[in-house]
């Protein structure tokens, strides 16, 4: 698949600003994972679930459940994964539930900086590394992660620990995770943003943040809901003389100048995230629809993946 480059790993990290479609990508990417007949699970972290509903399922919550053919998702929660971490290390489920009584786990997480995030991490990562019959349980692992700062938040806890836990079993999980986490080949950070202000400047504060904290090299960058061009400069500014005629043509060109000024916006802060960042760059179309479903989501994918005959990635 040429015209994704980047978008086959393992595992793929999907992050960015809240609201910027995160959750959106994320299951675009599951549908083109299952369209090239794999076999994928898509992990929201501890979040009102978006994949499965967009994929018309019911939430799954914290157990893996099939979304659709090949589309598997989970809702990864601190309570959950340390109750499946702790019966892995106590092994008895009575023992486990004597010992790990829901009161103490949350306790637990409140007062254990950082516990949460780490078993959450090393569920996903677990996931990452099963296997079934010889061969890994999942082609690919998409993580729908949290917004930017705590994302960096969760990505950064292998390498913290590494710098905290004595050499044993614990360093050994640590070492793999950061192993995984850094290897391009097999993990590729997608930082989603929207063609605005906001987000393209916390989209460049992520990049340099994943960089720095994390160690990780951002694979790619997708401005999502990039407005069309529909007007030239000179036809927009025709459109601003044309605003005080009467209707219906006043109204109609009120409307199509503020198109397509916001596409000029648009342009604007793309020029300014290209400027910023050296990173391969690919723009999704703001959709105009009121519902989400399968079907505008499948459009998405049908962009990313080069269907329309025009490549989604910038030359
Ligand atoms: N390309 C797009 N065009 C128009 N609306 C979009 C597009 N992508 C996402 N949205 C809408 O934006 C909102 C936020 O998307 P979501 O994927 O939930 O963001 P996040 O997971 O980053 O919080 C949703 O209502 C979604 O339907
Ligand atoms: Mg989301």
């Amino acid at each position: 698949m040429a015209s994704v480059p980047h978008l086959d790993r393992r595992l793929v990290i999907v992050t960015g600003k809240g609201g910027t479609g995160k959750s959106t990508m994320a299951t675009a990417l599951a549908l083109l994972a299952a369209r090239r007949g794999q076999r994928v699970l898509v992990a929201e972290v501890n979040a009102t679930e978006r994949v499965a509903p967009l994929l018309g399922a019911p939430p799954a919550g914290p157990e893996i459940r099939e979304a659709r053919p090949g589309i598997f998702t989970v809702d990864v929660t601190p309570p959950a994964s340390l109750r499946e971490y702790g019966l892995h290390v106590v092994k008895l489920r009575a023992v486990y539930d004597a010992v790990f009584e829901n009161r103490l786990v949350r306790h637990f997480l409140r007062v254990v900086p950082g516990l949460g995030e780490l078993v959450m991490l090393g569920k996903i990562l677990h996931e990452v590394r099963a296997e079934e019959r010889g061969r890994p349980r999942w082609d690919q692992v998409i993580v729908d992660a949290p917004a930017t700062g705590h994302a960096v938040q969760l990505l950064r806890v292998p390498g913290a620990m590494l710098g905290m836990v004595p050499p044993g079993p614990l360093r050994n999980d640590a070492q793999w995770m950061q192993a995984m986490l850094l290897d391009p080949a097999r993990t590729a950070a997608l930082l989603v943003t929207l063609p605005e202000e906001m987000p393209v400047t916390e989209a460049i504060e992520l990049d340099q943040q994943l960089r720095e904290r994390v160690g990780i090299i951002p694979a790619a960058v997708l401005v999502n809901a990039m407005p069309q061009r529909r007007f030239t400069a000179a036809q927009s500014a025709r459109l601003g003389a044309l605003a005080a005629a009467p209707p219906p043509v006043g109204a109609a060109a009120r409307a199509a100048r503020l198109q397509a000024v916001r596409s000029e916006h648009a342009e604007r802060e793309l020029s300014r995230l290209r400027s910023a960042l050296r990173l391969p760059i690919a723009c999704l179309p703001l959709l105009a629809t009121t519902g989400w479903g399968t079907a505008e989501v499948e459009r998405l994918a049908d962009t990313l993946a080069g269907e329309d005959g025009a490549s989604p990635w910038l030359a």
